[in-house]
């Protein structure tokens, strides 16, 4: 699952559209900062961190050292991209950023 969310999330997907899409999107007026492309960057940034987090003690975890099921359960922890509103509806990048206009 780690290396799904490595390699084709990540390095696949998100660079894709980091190096391809936003561009493209940038170029056609909407600015990289203040907006929806500054948002879709900020959770690339997010993710790449959550990985970074679960990957150093996952690894261990998968070897059999079951003592770092605590700090396993710590890196995945609340991560501040994944809100909710009031009535539990999830918000993605688009409804967070309509929401600040
Ligand atoms: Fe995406």
């Amino acid at each position: 699952m780690l290396d799904f969310f490595t390699v084709y999330v990540d390095r696949v997907h998100n660079k894709k559209e980091e190096d391809h899409l936003f561009p493209l999107i940038e170029a056609r007026g909407i600015p990289r900062s203040g907006g929806p492309l500054a948002v879709m960057l900020q959770e690339h940034e997010q993710g790449r961190s959550l990985l970074a987090r679960v990957k150093a003690v996952a690894d261990d975890f998968l070897l059999g050292d079951r003592e770092q099921l605590p700090a396993l359960r710590a890196a995945f922890g609340p991560t501040p991209s994944c809100s909710r509103t009031t009535s539990g509806r999830r918000t993605t990048s688009s409804t967070r950023w309509r929401s600040r206009s």
